[in-house]
């Protein structure tokens, strides 16, 4: 009998770890995001749904073509619970991903979600880095209408490999992906990561810390 108590905790115990790893299912249709409400919750507070809109749930401007007038020729519009309220709860966003000839996505991370991206426009050279085996890189050439996904958590880039703009969309497993760009990450913190720590990080003298640190 205790065998069995403890068999059933354990069962329990694994339920309850399942449970709270990931984003609970929806307890209703939805929850449009209120941004004006002041209760702190885990996600966004819901608007009331009497008063939800088929706006709620629509976004417009995925056709159009992003800014790539930057250092790295990389525009990323992004259609996350920020700007589509009615994501709120559901676990999914979207992007339109436009490159320059020759832009980069640099390496960087979402903590919250995987992305499976699909080229509508050009060729790009994709990556990640596995934790498991140690630092290995996964890389293909992507043409359009390929499809590629980098788990979630892993360090990932796109590098537009060819003399022509390119165009992605990319789907994330979070309302609120976040993104860590590793560069600005450890070379632009606000305050900044001291240079000693990040020379000897880096195994490099501190000058040349100090001139990536000017770059981010
Ligand atoms: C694109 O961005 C650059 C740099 O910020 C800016 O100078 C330029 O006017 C922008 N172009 C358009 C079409 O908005």
């Amino acid at each position: 009998m205790t065998k069995q108590i403890a068999h059933f905790s354990l069962l329990a115990f694994a339920f309850c770890y399942l449970a709270f790893a990931y984003e609970p299912k929806p307890l209703q249709d939805y929850c449009v995001a209120d941004p004006k409400s002041s209760v702190y919750v885990n996600g966004v507070a819901c608007k009331n749904p009497m008063q939800t809109q088929a706006d709620d749930f629509y976004f417009s401007g995925l056709h159009l073509m992003g800014n790539t007038t930057n250092p790295f020729g990389l525009r990323v519009t992004p259609v996350t619970v920020a700007q589509l309220p009615g994501l709120n709860t559901l676990d999914i966003s979207m992007v339109r991903i436009d490159y320059a000839p020759w832009g980069l996505n640099p390496p960087h991370t979402h903590p919250r979600a995987t992305e499976i991206i699909t080229v509508l426009k050009g060729t790009l050279q994709v990556g990640f880095v596995t934790s498991y085996p140690e630092n290995r890189l996964i890389t293909k050439v992507l043409c359009k209408g390929d499809v590629f996904v980098f788990p979630v958590g892993l360090v990932h880039f796109q590098r537009n490999v060819r003399s022509k703009p390119a165009v992605a969309i990319g789907a994330l497993s979070s309302q609120n992906p976040g993104a860590i760009m590793i560069g600005n990450a450890v070379f632009g913190s606000n305050p900044p990561i001291a240079s000693e720590i990040l020379a000897k990080a880096f195994q490099v003298d501190k000058k040349l810390v100090d001139q990536l640190k000017g770059k981010f």
